[in-house]
């Protein structure tokens, strides 16, 4: 019933160089063109693509002295996520419960990473230092975060502080005992299992190595899981595909070993698309999370990880509202949030659109009162949407110009050349040969191309449908390509205009007693005619013998009535008619 969305997750990943790399130059530099905020229980940084242009971008978190590398497997288990567009804007989500995150009783968190660009030449690296402090105190005692990457679940555990300070766990069970000590239970977190749905036991170490990630913080425990891994599965809510990730955590309380059971659902799908309009459907009730009677006491969208108001939703065209089922949120393909992407499959021009809306839902449970924050950072791209620009034709045949206007096209659509019936020409040289190329920008943003080209050119084919009509044809190919890809795609346009542009020339002849005057005055074609003197071409010689005189609009003839070329027609006593015949031929 619902399409599934297509979710891009770690579309940049971490680029890991692994040849040593000696005497790298690190230089820090000013942070323009780097912004970091707090949004909630996440630290954003974003990176503006002049910074990332041309570079590879690495990123490392920073852990007091400890400098670690983000790859994909370690950002997904750590509680970072990372996405660019096509770019270089790059945004990257840090979650405070994060495993780098300096967490100071869960109120105060110092967020520090190093983005580390490495140039065409390996030892030119530029690195930027990143510490950002965010305060967060509005914990819900559940918490779900649901990353482009990973899921994160956490608790709020009244007894962990006062065990932190020292208290221990009575510890009358010897062999728990051992097994603690022996499994570096220092966090706390002993051991777990996972639901497949079928139950799986892991120690804590084991749960690292699986790529999961567990601690407990002063008052909170956190586990985190990778979408995808063994131990989480799927499951159909309410029409939407959700990834589920369910774990009972083992951990020690002072009044002995406890138990928690912590559950995360995130949605992997569910998203329509029309058009004009994305449609994100999200499971009102999420079951795998919430099974008492609850109440939803608090509803916001946001793009990139940030809340809007409603005034600011309005002003976006973006709606959230509920269904039986479903809570909707609803953006407008084209929103300035989010930007379109040319892409060129089979030589064909498509368009994508992109954002990245937020849900932040907050449940209450009737029983307990016990909240549960629910948070989805959610990319979304819309599938391929086939364009076809339009060809407008503005040639007045009677300027004697091929004029055509191509559009339109994102501003990623690049010119490069066009195919002429002599042959293929870049832009520059087509511009070189007096055809006129020119690229317009729109108001929004997207841009057309035109091309003006002469009848006369030699690019251009002619023929004569009529007496006194000429058919000009041009056709053409334009080579096209999407940045930064350059992914190639064309578009054929055949262009044809017709004009009454044929003179004749125009012929008179006069004569006297003796001789015959012709004169031819040039039509269209100008002297490309072969002249027929008689039943003769006019040669060199007979020229001379009549007289042939030519300038650049006329020629004549003066020829004796006795001529070779001419016919008598009428012998009597008195008079003598003579007739010459002039043919012209094309
Ligand atoms: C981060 O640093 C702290 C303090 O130096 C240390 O206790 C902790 O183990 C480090 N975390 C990781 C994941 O290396
Ligand atoms: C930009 O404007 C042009 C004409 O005004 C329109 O044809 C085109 O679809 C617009 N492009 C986008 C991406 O909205
Ligand atoms: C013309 O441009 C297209 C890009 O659309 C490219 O694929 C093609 O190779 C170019 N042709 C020549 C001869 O440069
Ligand atoms: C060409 O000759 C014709 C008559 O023979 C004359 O009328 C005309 O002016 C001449 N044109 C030029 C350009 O000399």
């Amino acid at each position: 019933m619902l399409r599934l969305g297509n979710i891009l997750l770690w579309m940049a990943a971490a680029i890991i160089l692994c040849q040593a790399r000696p005497n790298v130059k690190l230089h820090s530099q000013s942070s323009s063109g780097l912004r970091s905020d707090c949004a909630a229980n996440v630290m954003r940084l974003s990176l503006d693509k002049a910074l990332a242009v041309g570079n590879q971008l690495e990123v490392e978190a920073i852990n007091g002295t400890k400098h670690i590398l983000l790859t994909p497997s370690m950002a997904a288990q750590c509680g970072y996520s990372m996405e660019s567009d096509p770019w270089g804007n790059t945004r990257i989500y840090t979650s405070l419960m994060g495993c780098f995150v300096d967490n100071k009783d869960d109120a105060t968190f110092n967020v520090g990473l190093r983005l580390k660009m490495y140039g065409e030449n390996p030892s030119d690296v530029v690195s930027h230092d990143v510490s950002q402090t965010c305060s967060y105190t509005r914990w819900a005692s559940r918490e779900i975060l649901c990353d482009r990457n990973y899921m994160e679940v956490s608790h709020h555990m009244a007894n962990l502080d006062a065990e932190a300070k020292g208290q221990t766990w009575d510890g009358k069970d010897e062999k728990l005992n051992a097994n603690l000590e022996a499994s570096g239970a220092s966090q706390g977190i002993w051991k777990m299992t996972f639901y497949t749905p079928e139950p799986v036991a892991m120690v804590l170490q084991e749960a690292e190595q699986a790529g999961y990630a567990a601690k407990t913080t002063s008052s909170r425990l956190v586990m985190r899981s990778p979408y995808n891994t063994a131990e989480t599965y799927s499951e159909d809510v309410a029409g939407v595909p959700m990834e589920v990730f369910r774990v009972s955590a083992y951990y020690m309380a002072p009044q002995g070993l406890n138990v928690v059971n912590l559950a995360a659902a995130c949605p992997k799908g569910g998203v329509l698309f029309t058009e004009d309009m994305i449609s994100w459907h999200v499971p009102r009730r999420v079951t795998p999370l919430l099974d008492g009677r609850i109440t939803v006491s608090e509803m916001h969208m946001g793009i990139n990880g940030q809340r809007l108001d409603r005034s600011q939703m309005a002003a976006r065209g973006y709606t959230l509202s509920t269904t039986d089922f479903h809570i909707v949120v609803e953006i407008p393909v084209g929103s300035p949030d989010g930007y379109y992407k040319s892409h060129a499959p089979d030589y064909q021009y498509h368009i994508t659109y992109f954002v990245e809306p937020m849900l932040e839902v907050l449940w209450r449970e009737d029983d307990t009162q016990d909240d549960t924050r629910y948070k989805v950072l959610f990319p979304i791209m819309t599938p391929l949407m086939p364009q076809s620009p339009q060809i407008q034709d503005d040639t007045v045949p009677e300027t004697r110009v091929f004029s055509v206007l191509l559009g339109t096209f994102l501003h990623d659509v690049e010119l490069r050349n066009i195919t002429f019936s002599t042959g293929v020409l870049t832009v520059e040289e087509s511009n070189a040969k007096g055809f006129t190329v020119q690229e317009h920008s729109l108001a929004n943003g997207s841009k057309s191309f035109s091309l003006q080209v002469p009848f006369d050119a030699d690019v251009v084919l002619k023929h004569n449908p009529q007496r006194l009509v000429t058919s000009y044809f041009l056709p053409l190919i334009f080579g096209l390509i999407v940045l930064p890809e350059e992914t190639p795609f064309a578009l054929p346009v055949d262009l044809q205009a017709s004009l009454q542009d044929i003179v004749l020339p125009i012929m008179a002849g006069t004569c006297d007693q003796n001789q015959f005057y012709i004169s031819v005055k040039f039509g269209s074609h100008g002297s490309n005619f072969k002249a027929i003197v008689g039943p003769r071409e006019l040669t060199a010689e007979m020229a001379e013998d009549y007289n042939f005189y030519e300038n650049g609009t006329h020629l004549s003839l003066i020829l004796p009535y006795t001529a070779k070329d001419a016919v008598f027609e009428l012998l009597t006593a008195e008079s003598v008619k003579s007739r010459i015949d002039l043919l012209l031929m094309d």
